[in-house]
This record gives C-alpha cells, sequence and structure tokens, in this order.
C-alpha cells in the first residue's frame, strides 16, 4: 500500500490511561491531515469501538485542538476489551466470545486503510492478531510501566516519576518530623521500574521491587542499624508487584488471590515492619495518581514524536511495526517483538548507582 492509496486511518487507545495519550492522538491527526492529506477516524474505548463502530468519529483539526496538555485519553480506553476474548457476565458466570470477525469486517465498513494502536504490551499482543488477520497496524508504546522491551522509554512513565518523586519528597517532611518509617508504595505492575527511578530520584533509603528477592528480616536489619546511626527515619518505595518476602509467607492473615495488586503488599509489609521493629510505620499507596493528571515536557515531546513516526510509517507502507525510542532517536520494532517484556537487571548500573549511595533492596 503506498501514500497515494491511503485515505482514511484509525486511532485508538487501549489499556490503561496514561499521561500523553491525547498528545499522540494529537500528532497523529495534525500530521495524517496537514502533511499527507488523509482523514482520521476515532475508534472509542479501545478495540470495543470496532466491535461497535457506531462509537467511533471523524477526528477533525478542531477535535484536537488544545488537548496537548490534557491528562486522559479523548478516545476512551478500557483494560478488559480483546475481541479474540471478549467476557460478558451471563446468569452470574463469565463467558467469552470471539468478536474478531465482527472487527475486521468493521474496519473494512469504516474505510481503514491503516491502524494506530496506542498501547502497552496487551494491548500491542491484540494489535499483532489484528495485523495477522489483515488490518494494516501500526503501535505507538504507552505505559507508566515502562515495561516494554523494544522501546527504552515509553511515553506516561517520566511523568509517573514526577508524581511519584513529588509525592516521596513530601512523606520525607513527615518520616523526618514525626521519626516514623514511611512505605510508599508505587505503581508497575509487575516491574520494579518507577519503584526504582522514584526512589532515586525521591532519596528513598529502601527500594524494593519484583526482580531483588528481598527479606523482612534485611530491611529490618537496615532500618536499625539507620537508627543506631542516628537516623531517625526510613522511607521505603515499594513496587506493587513485589512479591512477598519469604519470612512473611508464613502469615496466614495474608489473602494471595488479589495479589500482585495496587494497595495489597504496601499495608502487609508495614504492618509485618511494625510488628517486629516496634516502631511507628506508616502506609502511602500511591495508586492511580501516578496515572493521572497533565503530561510533562518530556513525555509531551515524545508522544508528539511517537505520533508524527507512526504517520510516517503508515505513509511508506511500514506495517506490524511499533515506534520505539533507542539512544533518543526515534526507531522501529517488530509488533512481536514489541510486546516482550522489560524487567529491571539486578547487576545494571542503575541499581549499582543506588547501591553506591547506600540503597537497600533487601537483598543483604
Ligand atoms: O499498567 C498500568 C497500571 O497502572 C499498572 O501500573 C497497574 O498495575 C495497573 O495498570 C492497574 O490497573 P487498573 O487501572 O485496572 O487498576
Amino acid at each position: 500500500m503506498t501514500t497515494h492509496s491511503i485515505r482514511t486511518i484509525g486511532i485508538t487507545t487501549g489499556g490503561g490511561d496514561c499521561p500523553g495519550l491525547n498528545a499522540v492522538i494529537r500528532a497523529v491527526v495534525k500530521s495524517a491531515i496537514l502533511k499527507y492529506g488523509w482523514r482520521v477516524t476515532g475508534i472509542q474505548d479501545g478495540f470495543d469501538g470496532l466491535i461497535w463502530p457506531e462509537r467511533s468519529r471523524e477526528l477533525t483539526l478542531a477535535d484536537v485542538s488544545g488537548i496537548l496538555p490534557r491528562g486522559g485519553t479523548i478516545l476512551g480506553t478500557t483494560n478488559r476489551g480483546n475481541p479474540f476474548k471478549y467476557t460478558t457476565m451471563e446468569n452470574g458466570a463469565e463467558v467469552a466470545h470471539d468478536f474478531s470477525q465482527r472487527v475486521f469486517a468493521n474496519a473494512r465498513e469504516l474505510g481503514l486503510d491503516a491502524l494506530v494502536v496506542v498501547g502497552g504490551d496487551g494491548t500491542q499482543k491484540i494489535a499483532l492478531q489484528l495485523q495477522r488477520g489483515g488490518i494494516n497496524v501500526v503501535g505507538v508504546p504507552k505505559t507508566i510501566d515502562n515495561d516494554l522491551s523494544a522501546t527504552e522509554v515509553s511515553f506516561g512513565f517520566d511523568t509517573a516519576l514526577h508524581t511519584a518523586t513529588d509525592a516521596i519528597d513530601k512523606i520525607h517532611t513527615t518520616a523526618e518530623s514525626h521519626h516514623r518509617i514511611m512505605v510508599v508504595e508505587v505503581m508497575g505492575r509487575d516491574t520494579g521500574w518507577i519503584a526504582l527511578e522514584a526512589g532515586i530520584s525521591g532519596g528513598a533509603h529502601v527500594i524494593l521491587i519484583p526482580e531483588i528477592p528481598f527479606t523482612l528480616a534485611n530491611i529490618c536489619r537496615f532500618v536499625e542499624r539507620r537508627s543506631n546511626s542516628g537516623k531517625r527515619f526510613t522511607i521505603i518505595v515499594l513496587a506493587e508487584g513485589a512479591a512477598l518476602p519469604p519470612d512473611m509467607e508464613g502469615d496466614s492473615s495474608i489473602d494471595r488471590r488479589s495479589m500482585p495488586r495496587s494497595g495489597v503488599i504496601g499495608p502487609l509489609l508495614g504492618q509485618a515492619l511494625g510488628k517486629v521493629l516496634k516502631r511507628e510505620v506508616r502506609v502511602t499507596v500511591l495508586g492511580h495518581i501516578q496515572r493521572g493528571g497533565t503530561p510533562s515536557p518530556f513525555d509531551r515531546i515524545l508522544s508528539t514524536r511517537f505520533g508524527v513516526a507512526a504517520v510516517d510509517l503508515i505513509a511508506r507502507g511500514e506495517f506490524g511495526k511499533m515506534v520505539c525510542l533507542r539512544q533518543a532517536r526515534m526507531h522501529v520494532a517488530d509488533l512481536a517483538e514489541a510486546v516482550t517484556q522489560k524487567r529491571v537487571d539486578p547487576g545494571s548500573e542503575m541499581v549499582l548507582t543506588a547501591k553506591g549511595v547506600g540503597v537497600s533492596f533487601g537483598d543483604s
């Protein structure tokens, strides 16, 4: 397919909302219209908008005016709508439907010559299936978790880091004044990128992530050592996806069915620390505030670069690909590669840097 044969492209945002989604939508719409003269159709609520195409609408320059700094997505999103396995509740039980043929037919009906899919690994996995089924897909990597291996950074991560760092800075005040142990639980799903980088930028004393196994005993020893040296407060930044340490696993009050999930491990660890150390411990779960608000300048720029690059990929007829950032430049990855997860390497320079300034990962 050449630039000349493209008339209409679609764009959809899937998975959790994330700062910078609107900046991508704006960039795609502007560059598709201004640079190539294409029409853009906004697909509402992730792939749901292809199951129910009456929810779709044309996006004009006027529609994207003023949305650059806005959080969320003007197209709506969902992290549940997999058209290949769409679950509904019927008579109290979950039933899975395969709506994929409907999606392919609707994409043709809408006249979509290509589809920009903005999302994390779950969304891009579905995008890959759509590509294999005949829709011309181009992906844009979105996630505050920064866990997509194809790109050094996904948009949304920087804003989440700003939010988490700001929160840790504020927690410092109370920790120091009240001589408390403060646990700050951050998001990241089953990776520790937000915890690691916000922990370093916020000056945390302990950083606990899924990639580095830790024990309660090691954390307690570290806190005691700090106390003995006159530091009466400790800030612990904990990733929501961190596994329960082996010396807490015997606790029969723990309901493992809800793990890992935001707001579960933080309170559990806080309680255990309070019991062992006999000190005041407070837990703050940052939760969804990390996904909200206006994108940082870095994320606005990255989202804009991704959006323009995605449209250029379509113009070059390169489908089944995702735009990404490598060594500060725009690159292209195969969608198949794009869906693999990136985890923190315990031996990486970033972890060693944290250790270099005395941060404990609870592993020794
Ligand atoms: O992937 C983004 C993310 O915010 C994760 O960090 C978190 O585990 C998950 O989404 C929470 O999803 P939900 O909004 O469905 O609770």
